[in-house]
């Protein structure tokens, strides 16, 4: 991972799943039932740091992504979250100054601190594998803020930064200057890429996408290059279509993930060949399994070899998905 990452063409590709710990796994169950609830999970470190690893034992995944929750950085910045059962995340909409004011940056490195305690109990354990850690970019994590939770649209978060642009600013001044500290300290406790996840990219303009994601990106990339050249950054502008490679090109990124969408070889076209590319098998070809399976990924090995590529999905593996169908991928990519 770290070779392809450094712009070499390793074959068979490297290979690890989003959400590749989660609740596919009976294991994953059985632990988080232990937790209780799932922010609980994320800020125990003995529990986060075995469901880290769960994959890995289970699949002999060539990287572990730690166990945690882009929504992880608003809670330690003060603004209330919760996980509720089959109704993904809950926050206290953030919709003025008033409620802006009330985040505190000063909080996060004590709030977070058992995360890097679980990358620290990680690292030991994974053997040849690469350990990755991760936040979500500032406009996604600024989406869930803002809204208050999931959304189809995101519709009050895109019409703060038309109407209310200094407040969606200082949102966004906040998160990039949060996003940054909580990087730079995953790299000291251990992670050795760092991965930024921006899920609602795709959903701005392209002026828009320019500013919300592609500049705070190449300053968050910059910055960490800065303090650790050492340690290579993906990026994910999921939904991105057409700007994608020129993310992959101004941001500075040495890892582009592909989303379900992007077509592989048209990805590579425009991008620097050192960049590797991630990606991009769908999450329901892997559900599905079998043949249909075997035949989506065939395509994506053909479109990738030569070049630096991490095998991953082009989304978070959904909970469905039998684990064996996992196993089967993990052997026709390695037999490639
Ligand atoms: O294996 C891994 O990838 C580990 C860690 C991880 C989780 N979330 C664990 C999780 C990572 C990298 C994430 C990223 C994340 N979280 C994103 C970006 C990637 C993407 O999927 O677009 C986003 C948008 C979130 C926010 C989030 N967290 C939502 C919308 C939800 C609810 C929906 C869902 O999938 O459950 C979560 C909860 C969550 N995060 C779970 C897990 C394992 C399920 C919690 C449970 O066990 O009940």
């Amino acid at each position: 991972m770290l070779r392809v990452l450094a712009g070499e063409a390793v074959w068979p590709p490297p290979v690890w799943l989003m959400r590749q710990a989660g609740r596919y796994l009976p294991e994953y169950r059985a632990i988080r039932a232990q937790a209780g609830d799932f922010i609980t999970l994320c800020t125990t470190p003995n529990l986060a740091a075995e469901v880290t690893l769960q994959p890995l034992r289970r699949f002999g995944m060539d990287a572990a992504i730690l166990f945690s929750d882009i929504l992880m950085v608003p809670w330690a910045l003060g603004q209330s979250l919760r996980f509720a059962e089959g109704e993904g995340p809950l926050l206290e909409p953030l919709r003025d100054s008033a409620a802006l004011a009330r985040l505190d940056l000063a909080r996060l490195p004590d709030a977070v601190a058992p995360i890097m305690e679980t990358l620290r109990l990680t690292r030991p354990a994974i053997g040849d594998a690469t350990l990755i850690g991760f936040a979500g970019a500032p406009f996604t994590v600024a989406c869930y803020m803002v809204e208050g939770g999931g959304s189809k649209d995101f519709a009050c978060t895109r019409r703060m930064a038309y109407a209310e642009p200094q407040l969606f600013a200082g949102l966004m001044e906040l998160l990039e200057a949060a996003t940054e500290t909580y990087l730079l300290a995953q790299i000291k406790a251990g992670a050795e890429v760092v991965m930024l996840f921006d899920s609602w990219a795709g959903i701005l303009p392209p002026p828009q996408f320019e500013q919300h994601v592609i500049a705070p990106a190449a300053r968050i990339v910059a910055r960490l290059r800065a303090a650790h050249p050492e340690v290579p950054v993906i990026g994910f502008p999921r939904l991105a279509g057409q700007l994608l490679t020129r993310y992959g090109g101004m941001t500075g990124v040495q890892g582009l993930g592909m989303d379900t969408a992007a077509d592989p070889a048209s990805s590579a076209q425009g991008l620097p060949p050192a960049v590797a590319l991630q990606g991009n098998l769908d999450p329901l070809a892997l559900l599905a399994g079998g043949a249909a399976l075997h035949d989506a990924v065939t395509p994506i090995l053909a479109a990738m070899r030569g070049r630096p590529f991490v095998f991953n999905l082009g989304h978070g593996i959904l909970p469905a998905t039998p684990p064996e169908h996992v196993a089967a991928l993990l052997t026709q990519i390695r037999a490639a």
